[in-house]
């Protein structure tokens, strides 16, 4: 693609996460030598999904080479589904199907082989949980994004390595990773990432907050790192996933606030300014502020966004 062209369809990208705004052609995008190559490998398959389709290069090459064959592509950034869908009509493809959807929600497509050069994180774990339950068999074609997807994938007991294939563009792993599903996926800890609930969280001395489960992602061995409030823990760390009923109203009302970033606090002693962090329940109720500041439950008297 001509650099100007490539810019100027990348110019009206959002920098929303996972949109992978900034990046260069060769960064951003796999190359049609390293797409063709991989394909050689695949000749049996069917149908060819591919989740984060960038420009379309992909499914539009699967679907030239095997005219008999499906491919579908799944995109959320308007800019990159448009240029897919100018492909399509380009190369009178009739055998791809270019879907503008995000993948945190989307029903992903019935295929034999997925593709994934993707971000870890919530909607990854979301993916794995609608893939690794799904009654069907495929294979998963990885390339490395930061130096997390091989470990993240590897860590799913239901998907197994089966070969390499060597990449011609610079990538954190220099090989495509080639996973089989080859049994059902169970229900994991990282399948909370994606689903709004509270976790009751002790610390080593004993006392207990409340953090977010939504947005949570792995980081290595039992460690996740939370977005709400911003911590590491450890899953043994966890005491219970908290119900609908084990919730108070004032809590709900905190946790709520959390998201929303500076907030500010009419208080017995004064007013004060701050995110809230963590929010304890036990042994006393209380809140942590960004500024360090710690407020007990009962002396808030009144909170909002400033
Ligand atoms: C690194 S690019 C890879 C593009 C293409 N698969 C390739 O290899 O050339 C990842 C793509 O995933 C898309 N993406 C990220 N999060 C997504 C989401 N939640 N739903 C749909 N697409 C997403 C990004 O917009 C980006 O185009």
């Amino acid at each position: 693609m001509e650099p100007n062209q490539f810019l100027k369809i990348e110019s009206q990208v959002s920098s929303r996460v996972g949109s992978y705004y900034g990046l260069d052609e060769a960064a951003l995008l796999t190359s049609k030598e390293d797409f063709n190559e991989i394909f050689n490998h695949f000749k049996d398959s069917s149908v060819y999904v591919e989740l984060g389709s960038g420009h379309g290069h992909g499914p539009a090459l699967f679907a030239q080479a095997f005219p008999h064959k499906k491919a579908f592509g799944i995109e959320f950034e308007l800019a990159r589904f448009k240029e897919s869908l100018r492909l399509k009509s380009h190369f009178f493809l009739k055998n791809v199907d270019f879907i503008l959807a995000d993948l945190s929600v989307c029903k992903i497509p019935l295929g034999d082989v997925y593709f994934l050069y993707f971000p870890t994180g919530p909607i990854l774990d979301r993916i794995l949980k609608v893939l690794g339950e799904s009654s069907h068999d495929f294979q998963l074609i990885a390339i490395e994004s930061h130096g997390d997807l091989l470990p993240r994938l590897d860590r799913e007991d239901w998907l197994t390595r089966q070969f390499e294939i060597p990449l011609r563009a610079e990538r954190h792993y220099p090989n495509a990773v080639i996973y089989k599903k080859m049994s059902l996926k169970k229900v994991s800890f990282d399948d909370y990432s994606f689903i709004e609930k509270l976790f009751e969280i002790q610390d080593d001395d004993g006392s207990v907050w409340i953090g977010e489960s939504f947005g949570m992602s792995w980081c290595k061995e039992n460690l996740y790192n939370l977005q709400f409030p911003p911590r590491t823990i450890n899953q043994s760390q966890i005491l219970r996933v908290l119900g609908e009923n084990d919730i108070s109203g004032f809590l709900k009302e905190l946790n709520s606030h959390r998201r929303k970033g500076l907030i500010s606090f009419e208080t017995d002693r004064g007013s004060f300014l701050g995110e809230i962090r963590k929010i304890f329940i036990r042994p006393s109720p209380f809140i942590e502020l960004s500024t360090g500041v710690h407020l007990l439950f009962s002396e808030i008297i009144s909170l909002k966004t400033p």
